[in-house]
């Protein structure tokens, strides 16, 4: 068995091996996935009251990490939120998280939650911010062996950025999930959303990009800056394209050349059925 150098404190039942099944950093200790508890009364399980990030961990290397843990500040900062952590404290606990899953491919997620209140006070300035981690196998949106994603696109609006700024990642998700079954009504496997406008917005974990002949699309608000979406902004500039962030509507994606969607849980990856 390898030995695993940490520098956070790890619980000493498990120091001697991996634990691949997943790893989460929980009151400073490493801890088996299938240990890591919440508290209840915590603001980020009762409300969503949350900022989170994901990234992953590809062949043994992570892809932008800085770029995640700067997002994950940024949201913070706006949310008056403080996890108590330097970034290169979180960047630790995150290398720390995957090192103790002995996994080459994995899916790291930093969170930042309300905490609980002072007892008796419904005030969020009594709370003390929690920080968590966690790193588990790696999260296909589409299944590795498949071509493409079949989507919908569904009449239901994104919250929009007025009410919750799409840009701090949040877990206000009960939108996307509620897409996601009607997806599964039609035969589909994922969703876009909407904006008030009716123009296209994101899906459950990704961007969208639209191709039409060498101008390369994608929604310009209302919508999270996915760091893989950066990723590809920068390529299509890169490959000479016209590049553009704008609204996009159905039409628009129906009569593209090519349309995908983009995420940290499998990078771009190719739609190849539209039903709305
Ligand atoms: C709502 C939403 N949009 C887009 C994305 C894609 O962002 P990224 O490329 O940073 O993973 C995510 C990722 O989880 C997301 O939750």
């Amino acid at each position: 068995m390898k030995s695993v150098q940490l520098s956070s404190v790890i619980s000493d039942k498990t120091s001697q091996s991996f634990w691949p099944a997943g790893v989460a950093y929980i009151n400073h200790q490493l801890v088996p996935i299938q240990d890591a508890k919440i508290p209840i009364l915590d603001w980020g399980f009762l409300h969503s009251d949350a900022t989170y990030d994901v990234a992953h961990v590809w062949q043994g290397k992570f892809f932008r990490i800085d770029d995640h843990i700067d997002r994950f500040f940024a949201g913070m900062d706006r949310l008056h939120m403080d996890c108590g952590l330097s970034k290169a404290e979180v960047k630790q606990v995150m290398v720390d998280c995957v090192v103790a899953t002995g996994l080459q491919d994995a899916y790291v997620e930093i969170i930042c939650t309300r905490g609980q209140p002072a007892p008796g006070s419904r005030d969020p300035r009594t709370c003390e911010n929690q920080f968590w981690a966690f790193a588990i196998p790696f999260v296909h949106i589409l299944d590795p062996a498949k071509q493409g994603l079949s989507v919908i696109i569904s009449q239901r609006q994104r919250i929009p950025a007025a009410s919750v700024d799409p840009t701090i990642k949040n877990y206000h998700w009960l939108d996307l999930v509620l897409g996601l079954y009607e997806a599964y009504e039609q035969n589909a496997e994922s969703v876009l959303l909407v904006d008030s406008a009716g123009n296209l917005c994101e899906g459950p974990g990704f961007n969208l990009f639209v191709l039409s002949g060498d101008r390369l699309m994608t929604p310009k608000s209302g919508v999270l800056h996915g760091i893989t979406r950066k990723t590809i902004l920068e390529l299509g500039v890169a490959q000479g394209l016209d590049v553009c962030e704008m609204d996009i509507t159905g039409v628009m994606a129906a009569e593209a050349d090519e349309i995908f969607v983009t995420s940290t849980a499998g990078g771009p990856m190719p739609v190849t059925s539209v039903k709305w």
